[in-house]
Protein backbone atom coordinates (compact mmCIF):
# COMPACT_ATOMS: atom_id res chain seq x y z
CA UNK A 1 0.00 0.00 0.00
CA UNK A 2 1.31 2.98 -0.74
CA UNK A 3 2.53 5.96 1.79
CA UNK A 4 -0.21 7.89 3.25
CA UNK A 5 0.54 12.25 3.03
CA UNK A 6 -0.38 14.65 5.49
CA UNK A 7 -0.46 18.09 4.77
CA UNK A 8 -0.24 20.87 6.85
CA UNK A 9 -0.29 24.44 5.93
CA UNK A 10 2.69 27.00 7.29
CA UNK A 11 2.17 30.36 7.94
CA UNK A 12 3.05 33.35 10.73
CA UNK A 13 1.47 36.39 11.52
CA UNK A 14 2.73 38.75 9.40
CA UNK A 15 2.84 40.02 5.96
CA UNK A 16 5.80 37.97 4.06
CA UNK A 17 6.38 35.08 5.74
CA UNK A 18 8.53 32.72 3.74
CA UNK A 19 7.97 34.53 0.51
CA UNK A 20 9.31 38.33 0.85
CA UNK A 21 8.40 40.23 -1.71
CA UNK A 22 4.87 38.72 -2.85
CA UNK A 23 2.62 41.11 -1.44
CA UNK A 24 3.09 43.51 -3.94
CA UNK A 25 0.99 41.31 -6.49
CA UNK A 26 -2.07 42.26 -7.87
CA UNK A 27 -4.71 39.77 -5.89
CA UNK A 28 -2.59 38.86 -2.96
CA UNK A 29 -4.31 39.45 -0.09
CA UNK A 30 -1.98 38.89 2.56
CA UNK A 31 -1.78 42.49 4.22
CA UNK A 32 -5.32 41.42 5.34
CA UNK A 33 -3.36 39.45 7.88
CA UNK A 34 -5.20 41.86 10.53
CA UNK A 35 -8.79 41.13 9.78
CA UNK A 36 -10.54 38.00 11.27
CA UNK A 37 -11.90 37.49 8.12
CA UNK A 38 -8.83 36.57 6.64
CA UNK A 39 -7.63 33.82 8.90
CA UNK A 40 -11.02 32.45 8.88
CA UNK A 41 -11.54 31.90 5.71
CA UNK A 42 -8.11 30.51 5.23
CA UNK A 43 -8.61 27.50 8.09
CA UNK A 44 -12.31 26.73 6.05
CA UNK A 45 -10.37 26.15 2.67
CA UNK A 46 -8.06 24.20 4.41
CA UNK A 47 -10.61 21.92 6.24
CA UNK A 48 -12.30 21.74 2.93
CA UNK A 49 -8.97 20.35 1.76
CA UNK A 50 -8.74 17.78 4.88
CA UNK A 51 -5.55 19.21 5.95
CA UNK A 52 -5.06 18.49 9.25
CA UNK A 53 -3.60 21.04 10.62
CA UNK A 54 -2.78 24.93 10.08
CA UNK A 55 0.49 25.89 11.73
CA UNK A 56 1.38 29.36 12.90
CA UNK A 57 5.28 29.91 13.21
CA UNK A 58 6.34 32.38 15.53
CA UNK A 59 9.68 34.72 16.50
CA UNK A 60 10.47 37.20 19.19
CA UNK A 61 12.41 39.59 18.16
CA UNK A 62 13.43 41.62 14.41
CA UNK A 63 15.47 40.36 11.55
CA UNK A 64 18.36 42.99 12.32
CA UNK A 65 21.44 40.96 11.33
CA UNK A 66 21.87 41.44 7.93
CA UNK A 67 23.93 44.81 7.74
CA UNK A 68 23.22 45.26 11.33
CA UNK A 69 19.81 47.07 10.96
CA UNK A 70 15.90 45.46 10.74
CA UNK A 71 15.78 47.91 7.30
CA UNK A 72 15.84 45.58 5.07
CA UNK A 73 12.95 43.15 6.80
CA UNK A 74 10.98 45.92 7.27
CA UNK A 75 11.56 47.42 3.66
CA UNK A 76 10.44 43.87 2.41
CA UNK A 77 8.07 42.61 4.98
CA UNK A 78 9.93 39.76 5.71
CA UNK A 79 8.03 38.53 8.71
CA UNK A 80 8.18 41.78 9.53
CA UNK A 81 5.84 43.28 11.58
CA UNK A 82 4.61 40.48 13.05
CA UNK A 83 1.72 39.74 15.44
CA UNK A 84 1.22 37.29 17.94
CA UNK A 85 -0.69 34.09 16.63
CA UNK A 86 -1.95 32.80 19.77
CA UNK A 87 -5.32 34.87 19.82
CA UNK A 88 -5.99 33.66 16.00
CA UNK A 89 -6.66 29.80 18.07
CA UNK A 90 -10.07 30.36 19.07
CA UNK A 91 -12.08 32.18 16.29
CA UNK A 92 -10.35 29.77 13.67
CA UNK A 93 -11.47 26.79 15.66
CA UNK A 94 -15.17 28.78 16.60
CA UNK A 95 -15.70 28.24 12.66
CA UNK A 96 -13.87 24.91 12.18
CA UNK A 97 -14.82 21.90 13.41
CA UNK A 98 -11.88 19.05 12.90
CA UNK A 99 -8.94 21.46 11.51
CA UNK A 100 -5.96 21.18 14.24
CA UNK A 101 -3.88 24.65 15.10
CA UNK A 102 -0.20 24.45 16.05
CA UNK A 103 1.02 27.47 17.48
CA UNK A 104 4.80 28.29 18.16
CA UNK A 105 5.42 29.61 21.60
CA UNK A 106 9.73 30.28 22.51
CA UNK A 107 10.18 28.85 26.16
CA UNK A 108 12.72 31.53 26.35
CA UNK A 109 10.92 34.56 27.47
CA UNK A 110 8.02 32.46 29.36
CA UNK A 111 7.41 31.74 32.76
CA UNK A 112 5.82 27.43 32.34
CA UNK A 113 3.21 27.79 34.93
CA UNK A 114 1.32 30.96 32.18
CA UNK A 115 2.37 29.07 28.91
CA UNK A 116 0.59 25.51 30.16
CA UNK A 117 -2.30 27.61 31.45
CA UNK A 118 -2.55 29.33 27.90
CA UNK A 119 -2.18 26.15 25.97
CA UNK A 120 -4.84 24.19 28.04
CA UNK A 121 -6.99 27.57 27.73
CA UNK A 122 -6.90 27.04 23.88
CA UNK A 123 -7.09 22.89 23.88
CA UNK A 124 -10.31 23.51 25.98
CA UNK A 125 -11.51 26.10 23.35
CA UNK A 126 -10.23 23.96 20.16
CA UNK A 127 -11.95 20.70 21.49
CA UNK A 128 -8.65 19.22 21.49
CA UNK A 129 -7.53 20.67 18.67
CA UNK A 130 -3.95 22.50 19.64
CA UNK A 131 -0.20 21.95 19.00
CA UNK A 132 2.31 23.49 20.70
CA UNK A 133 5.89 23.47 18.51
CA UNK A 134 8.31 24.17 21.00
CA UNK A 135 11.29 26.43 20.04
CA UNK A 136 14.03 28.31 21.95
CA UNK A 137 14.15 31.65 20.19
CA UNK A 138 17.06 32.59 17.74
CA UNK A 139 17.45 35.87 17.31
CA UNK A 140 19.50 38.14 19.89
CA UNK A 141 17.17 41.50 19.05
CA UNK A 142 14.15 39.71 21.00
CA UNK A 143 16.61 38.94 23.54
CA UNK A 144 17.23 42.29 24.16
CA UNK A 145 13.81 43.33 23.40
CA UNK A 146 12.90 41.12 26.74
CA UNK A 147 15.95 43.11 28.98
CA UNK A 148 18.36 40.00 27.90
CA UNK A 149 21.78 41.06 27.34
CA UNK A 150 21.69 38.22 24.93
CA UNK A 151 20.56 34.75 24.25
CA UNK A 152 21.73 32.10 26.59
CA UNK A 153 24.10 29.31 24.48
CA UNK A 154 22.79 27.05 21.63
CA UNK A 155 22.59 24.04 23.67
CA UNK A 156 21.78 25.63 26.87
CA UNK A 157 18.54 26.81 25.64
CA UNK A 158 17.37 23.50 24.64
CA UNK A 159 18.89 21.98 28.68
CA UNK A 160 16.38 24.67 29.78
CA UNK A 161 13.82 23.65 27.41
CA UNK A 162 13.99 20.43 28.98
CA UNK A 163 13.09 21.52 32.19
CA UNK A 164 10.45 23.91 31.09
CA UNK A 165 8.34 20.89 29.92
CA UNK A 166 9.40 18.77 32.25
CA UNK A 167 7.37 21.86 34.81
CA UNK A 168 4.52 21.52 31.96
CA UNK A 169 4.00 17.85 32.15
CA UNK A 170 3.88 17.93 35.94
CA UNK A 171 1.36 20.64 35.62
CA UNK A 172 -0.63 19.42 32.51
CA UNK A 173 -0.77 15.48 33.72
CA UNK A 174 0.01 15.21 37.18
CA UNK A 175 -2.07 17.87 39.29
CA UNK A 176 -5.38 16.64 38.46
CA UNK A 177 -6.04 13.10 38.96
CA UNK A 178 -8.65 11.92 36.22
CA UNK A 179 -10.84 11.39 38.53
CA UNK A 180 -10.74 15.25 39.95
CA UNK A 181 -13.04 16.92 37.89
CA UNK A 182 -16.92 15.33 39.01
CA UNK A 183 -18.97 18.13 38.12
CA UNK A 184 -21.72 16.53 40.35
CA UNK A 185 -24.58 19.46 41.13
CA UNK A 186 -26.41 17.19 43.50
CA UNK A 187 -23.71 17.13 46.17
CA UNK A 188 -22.88 20.97 44.86
CA UNK A 189 -19.19 19.25 44.04
CA UNK A 190 -17.54 20.92 40.89
CA UNK A 191 -14.02 19.15 41.92
CA UNK A 192 -12.35 16.82 44.53
CA UNK A 193 -9.47 18.92 46.36
CA UNK A 194 -8.27 15.47 47.42
CA UNK A 195 -7.49 14.18 43.90
CA UNK A 196 -5.47 17.53 42.86
CA UNK A 197 -2.00 17.54 43.50
CA UNK A 198 0.56 20.29 44.72
CA UNK A 199 3.05 20.27 41.67
CA UNK A 200 6.42 21.03 43.55
CA UNK A 201 9.24 21.70 41.25
CA UNK A 202 12.51 23.21 42.45
CA UNK A 203 14.84 22.98 39.39
CA UNK A 204 18.05 24.47 37.64
CA UNK A 205 16.23 26.91 36.04
CA UNK A 206 12.50 26.89 37.05
CA UNK A 207 10.46 26.67 40.26
CA UNK A 208 6.68 26.18 40.47
CA UNK A 209 4.62 25.37 43.96
CA UNK A 210 0.73 24.94 43.97
CA UNK A 211 -1.87 23.18 42.23
CA UNK A 212 -2.65 23.83 38.11
CA UNK A 213 -5.57 26.25 38.50
CA UNK A 214 -7.14 24.75 35.04
CA UNK A 215 -9.24 21.48 34.95
CA UNK A 216 -7.71 18.90 32.60
CA UNK A 217 -8.48 19.72 28.87
CA UNK A 218 -8.85 17.30 25.86
CA UNK A 219 -5.33 16.42 25.53
CA UNK A 220 -3.86 17.75 28.56
CA UNK A 221 -0.41 18.29 26.85
CA UNK A 222 -1.14 19.55 23.61
CA UNK A 223 0.73 17.37 20.37
CA UNK A 224 4.04 18.66 20.64
CA UNK A 225 5.65 19.73 17.54
CA UNK A 226 9.38 20.69 17.43
CA UNK A 227 11.73 22.24 14.79
CA UNK A 228 15.35 22.53 15.47
CA UNK A 229 17.54 19.97 13.36
CA UNK A 230 21.15 20.79 15.36
CA UNK A 231 22.43 17.65 17.55
CA UNK A 232 21.53 18.99 20.26
CA UNK A 233 17.54 20.00 18.69
CA UNK A 234 17.58 16.51 17.48
CA UNK A 235 17.93 15.07 20.88
CA UNK A 236 15.54 17.61 22.36
CA UNK A 237 12.69 16.39 19.53
CA UNK A 238 13.22 12.61 20.41
CA UNK A 239 12.39 13.43 24.05
CA UNK A 240 9.61 15.30 23.53
CA UNK A 241 8.37 15.74 20.09
CA UNK A 242 5.40 13.64 18.32
CA UNK A 243 5.76 15.75 15.33
CA UNK A 244 8.89 17.10 13.79
CA UNK A 245 9.28 19.20 11.11
CA UNK A 246 12.16 19.08 8.77
CA UNK A 247 13.64 21.85 6.81
CA UNK A 248 16.58 20.46 4.28
CA UNK A 249 16.20 21.84 0.58
CA UNK A 250 17.16 18.97 -1.24
CA UNK A 251 15.89 15.31 -1.22
CA UNK A 252 19.32 13.70 0.30
CA UNK A 253 19.28 16.23 2.99
CA UNK A 254 15.90 15.53 3.81
CA UNK A 255 16.84 11.62 3.93
CA UNK A 256 19.68 12.02 6.24
CA UNK A 257 17.58 14.09 8.27
CA UNK A 258 14.78 11.89 8.77
CA UNK A 259 16.99 8.80 9.14
CA UNK A 260 18.85 11.18 12.15
CA UNK A 261 15.56 11.32 13.76
CA UNK A 262 14.74 7.86 13.89
CA UNK A 263 17.71 6.99 14.92
CA UNK A 264 17.76 9.24 17.40
CA UNK A 265 13.83 8.18 18.66
CA UNK A 266 15.25 4.96 19.33
CA UNK A 267 18.30 6.06 21.15
CA UNK A 268 15.49 8.02 23.07
CA UNK A 269 13.78 4.65 24.09
CA UNK A 270 10.57 5.34 21.96
CA UNK A 271 9.96 3.83 18.28
CA UNK A 272 11.69 5.28 15.15
CA UNK A 273 7.94 6.01 13.79
CA UNK A 274 6.68 6.87 17.03
CA UNK A 275 7.00 10.77 15.41
CA UNK A 276 5.63 12.03 12.86
CA UNK A 277 8.13 13.78 10.12
CA UNK A 278 6.86 16.93 8.15
CA UNK A 279 9.34 18.58 5.36
CA UNK A 280 8.66 22.46 4.46
CA UNK A 281 7.99 22.71 0.81
CA UNK A 282 6.65 25.03 -1.18
CA UNK A 283 3.32 23.76 -4.08
CA UNK A 284 2.52 26.00 -6.98
CA UNK A 285 0.10 23.63 -9.07
CA UNK A 286 -2.66 24.81 -11.55
CA UNK A 287 -4.74 23.81 -13.94
CA UNK A 288 -2.40 22.84 -16.47
CA UNK A 289 1.99 22.66 -16.17
CA UNK A 290 2.43 25.55 -18.28
CA UNK A 291 -0.20 27.98 -16.36
CA UNK A 292 1.76 26.53 -13.31
CA UNK A 293 5.22 27.43 -14.67
CA UNK A 294 4.29 30.59 -15.76
CA UNK A 295 3.22 31.48 -12.36
CA UNK A 296 6.16 30.19 -10.64
CA UNK A 297 8.23 32.68 -13.19
CA UNK A 298 6.00 35.59 -12.32
CA UNK A 299 6.88 35.07 -8.27
CA UNK A 300 10.27 34.75 -9.80
CA UNK A 301 10.77 37.90 -10.84
CA UNK A 302 9.15 39.79 -7.83
CA UNK A 303 10.66 37.87 -5.45
CA UNK A 304 12.73 39.54 -2.69
CA UNK A 305 16.56 38.88 -2.73
CA UNK A 306 16.87 41.74 0.56
CA UNK A 307 14.09 39.59 2.38
CA UNK A 308 15.76 36.44 1.91
CA UNK A 309 19.23 37.45 3.20
CA UNK A 310 17.46 39.28 5.89
CA UNK A 311 15.78 35.80 6.75
CA UNK A 312 19.14 33.90 6.39
CA UNK A 313 20.92 36.33 8.54
CA UNK A 314 18.59 36.04 10.99
CA UNK A 315 18.54 32.12 10.54
CA UNK A 316 22.08 31.35 10.66
CA UNK A 317 23.08 34.58 12.93
CA UNK A 318 25.45 35.22 10.14
CA UNK A 319 25.40 39.32 8.68
CA UNK A 320 25.46 38.15 4.69
CA UNK A 321 25.82 41.99 3.83
CA UNK A 322 29.77 40.80 4.30
CA UNK A 323 29.73 37.91 1.28
CA UNK A 324 30.09 38.04 -1.99
CA UNK A 325 27.45 36.80 -4.09
CA UNK A 326 29.31 33.95 -5.13
CA UNK A 327 30.84 33.16 -1.99
CA UNK A 328 30.56 29.40 -0.91
CA UNK A 329 28.75 29.07 2.58
CA UNK A 330 29.93 26.80 5.04
CA UNK A 331 29.44 25.58 8.40
CA UNK A 332 30.56 27.17 11.56
CA UNK A 333 28.51 27.12 14.88
CA UNK A 334 26.69 30.16 15.84
CA UNK A 335 24.65 30.44 18.98
CA UNK A 336 21.40 31.25 16.39
CA UNK A 337 19.62 28.26 14.72
CA UNK A 338 22.46 25.94 13.60
CA UNK A 339 20.10 23.33 11.23
CA UNK A 340 19.85 26.44 8.94
CA UNK A 341 23.29 27.25 8.21
CA UNK A 342 24.01 23.31 8.07
CA UNK A 343 20.62 22.92 5.38
CA UNK A 344 22.84 24.77 3.13
CA UNK A 345 26.99 23.49 3.90
CA UNK A 346 27.14 20.25 5.37
CA UNK A 347 24.02 18.40 4.91
CA UNK A 348 23.90 17.45 1.87
CA UNK A 349 27.84 16.47 1.31
CA UNK A 350 26.49 16.51 -2.68
CA UNK A 351 25.77 19.88 -3.28
CA UNK A 352 27.85 23.31 -2.65
CA UNK A 353 25.70 26.92 -1.85
CA UNK A 354 27.19 29.84 -2.89
CA UNK A 355 25.19 32.99 -1.16
CA UNK A 356 23.33 33.65 -4.33
CA UNK A 357 22.01 29.90 -4.60
CA UNK A 358 20.88 30.20 -1.37
CA UNK A 359 19.37 33.32 -1.45
CA UNK A 360 17.09 32.54 -4.59
CA UNK A 361 16.78 29.22 -2.73
CA UNK A 362 15.18 30.97 0.13
CA UNK A 363 13.05 33.89 -1.43
CA UNK A 364 10.54 31.48 -2.14
CA UNK A 365 9.68 29.06 0.78
CA UNK A 366 12.46 29.26 3.02
CA UNK A 367 14.28 26.29 3.61
CA UNK A 368 12.10 23.79 1.79
CA UNK A 369 11.80 22.54 -1.79
CA UNK A 370 9.61 23.96 -4.30
CA UNK A 371 7.38 22.14 -6.75
CA UNK A 372 5.75 23.49 -9.44
CA UNK A 373 3.18 21.44 -11.84
CA UNK A 374 0.09 20.75 -12.62
CA UNK A 375 -1.32 18.34 -10.16
CA UNK A 376 0.07 14.94 -11.32
CA UNK A 377 3.02 16.00 -11.61
CA UNK A 378 3.29 17.56 -8.29
CA UNK A 379 1.82 14.31 -6.46
CA UNK A 380 4.04 12.56 -8.52
CA UNK A 381 7.07 14.25 -6.44
CA UNK A 382 4.91 14.43 -3.16
CA UNK A 383 5.00 10.75 -3.44
CA UNK A 384 8.47 10.16 -4.55
CA UNK A 385 9.13 12.60 -1.30
CA UNK A 386 7.56 10.17 1.17
CA UNK A 387 8.43 7.24 -0.55
CA UNK A 388 12.52 7.85 -0.55
CA UNK A 389 13.16 9.98 2.34
CA UNK A 390 10.18 8.20 5.18
CA UNK A 391 8.79 11.43 5.89
CA UNK A 392 4.58 11.33 6.56
CA UNK A 393 4.01 14.46 4.96
CA UNK A 394 4.26 18.43 4.28
CA UNK A 395 4.49 21.88 5.82
CA UNK A 396 3.69 23.99 3.12
CA UNK A 397 4.41 27.30 2.83
CA UNK A 398 2.78 29.96 0.94
CA UNK A 399 3.79 32.31 -1.73
CA UNK A 400 0.72 34.05 -2.81
CA UNK A 401 -2.34 34.34 0.32
CA UNK A 402 -4.87 32.87 -0.29
CA UNK A 403 -4.17 31.22 -3.78
CA UNK A 404 -1.46 29.12 -3.03
CA UNK A 405 -4.08 27.21 -0.37
CA UNK A 406 -6.67 27.61 -2.63
CA UNK A 407 -4.82 25.79 -5.92
CA UNK A 408 -3.64 23.02 -3.50
CA UNK A 409 -7.52 22.18 -2.23
CA UNK A 410 -8.66 22.58 -5.86
CA UNK A 411 -6.13 20.68 -7.46
CA UNK A 412 -3.62 18.71 -5.56
CA UNK A 413 -5.91 17.25 -3.16
CA UNK A 414 -8.60 15.35 -5.62
CA UNK A 415 -5.22 13.74 -7.05
CA UNK A 416 -3.67 12.68 -4.16
CA UNK A 417 -7.40 11.44 -2.94
CA UNK A 418 -7.76 9.47 -6.82
CA UNK A 419 -4.09 7.96 -6.01
CA UNK A 420 -5.63 6.80 -2.60
CA UNK A 421 -2.49 8.48 -0.83
CA UNK A 422 -4.95 11.05 0.75
CA UNK A 423 -8.11 10.43 3.57
CA UNK A 424 -11.58 11.21 2.25
CA UNK A 425 -12.81 12.13 5.33
CA UNK A 426 -11.50 13.18 8.79
CA UNK A 427 -10.58 10.92 11.41
CA UNK A 428 -12.61 11.78 14.68
CA UNK A 429 -10.98 12.77 17.75
CA UNK A 430 -8.61 15.23 19.42
CA UNK A 431 -5.81 16.43 17.16
CA UNK A 432 -3.57 13.66 18.88
CA UNK A 433 -6.25 11.22 17.95
CA UNK A 434 -6.53 12.38 14.24
CA UNK A 435 -2.85 12.80 13.67
CA UNK A 436 -1.32 9.51 15.87
CA UNK A 437 -4.18 7.33 15.84
CA UNK A 438 -3.94 6.73 19.75
CA UNK A 439 -5.56 8.05 22.36
CA UNK A 440 -6.17 11.66 23.23
CA UNK A 441 -3.48 12.04 25.84
CA UNK A 442 -0.25 11.58 25.95
CA UNK A 443 1.02 7.71 25.83
CA UNK A 444 4.21 5.39 27.52
CA UNK A 445 7.03 5.32 27.04
CA UNK A 446 6.56 9.21 26.08
CA UNK A 447 8.37 10.83 29.49
CA UNK A 448 5.38 13.47 29.73
CA UNK A 449 2.93 10.46 30.52
CA UNK A 450 5.49 9.42 33.29
CA UNK A 451 4.15 12.51 35.47
CA UNK A 452 0.67 11.66 35.67
CA UNK A 453 -0.99 10.95 38.92
CA UNK A 454 -4.19 8.43 40.42
C1 LIG B 1 9.89 23.91 9.28
C2 LIG B 1 10.52 24.76 10.34
C3 LIG B 1 9.75 25.72 10.97
C4 LIG B 1 10.29 26.51 11.97
N1 LIG B 1 9.51 27.46 12.56
C5 LIG B 1 10.04 28.24 13.53
C6 LIG B 1 9.28 29.26 14.15
O1 LIG B 1 8.14 29.50 13.81
N2 LIG B 1 9.85 29.99 15.12
C7 LIG B 1 11.13 29.78 15.54
O2 LIG B 1 11.59 30.48 16.46
N3 LIG B 1 11.89 28.83 14.96
C8 LIG B 1 11.37 28.08 13.97
N4 LIG B 1 12.14 27.14 13.37
C9 LIG B 1 13.51 27.00 13.83
C10 LIG B 1 13.70 25.89 14.81
O3 LIG B 1 12.65 25.63 15.66
C11 LIG B 1 14.93 26.09 15.66
O4 LIG B 1 14.72 27.09 16.63
C12 LIG B 1 16.07 26.51 14.89
O5 LIG B 1 16.20 25.68 13.78
C13 LIG B 1 17.31 26.50 15.76
O6 LIG B 1 17.49 25.29 16.34
P1 LIG B 1 18.58 24.27 15.82
O7 LIG B 1 19.90 24.97 15.94
O8 LIG B 1 18.44 23.11 16.75
O9 LIG B 1 18.20 23.95 14.42
C14 LIG B 1 11.64 26.34 12.36
C15 LIG B 1 12.41 25.38 11.72
C16 LIG B 1 11.87 24.59 10.71
C17 LIG B 1 12.73 23.57 10.06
Amino acid sequence: MPRQIRLNAFMMNCVGHLAPGQWTAPGDQSVSYLNTRYWVDLAQTLEAGLFDGLFLGDVTGLYDVYGGSPDAALRTAAQTPMNDPVPLIPLMAHATQHLGFGVTVSVAYEAPYLLARRFTTLDHLSQGRVAWNVVTSYLQSGARSLGQNELRAHDERYDRADEFLEVCYKLWEGSWEDAALQRDASRGIYADPARIHSVEHKGRYFDSEGIFQCEPSPQRTPLLFQAGGSARGTRFAARHAECIFLGAPTRNGLRSSARAIRSALSEAGREPDSALLFAMLTVIVDETAERAQARYAAYRERASDEGALALLSGWTGIDLSRYRPDDTLSYVDTDAGQSALASFSKLDPEREWTVRDAVEFVSIGGRGAVVVGDAAQVADELQALVEETGIDGFNLTWVESPRTFHDIVQYLVPELQRRGVYKQHYAEGTLREKLLGQGARLQAPHIGASFRRG
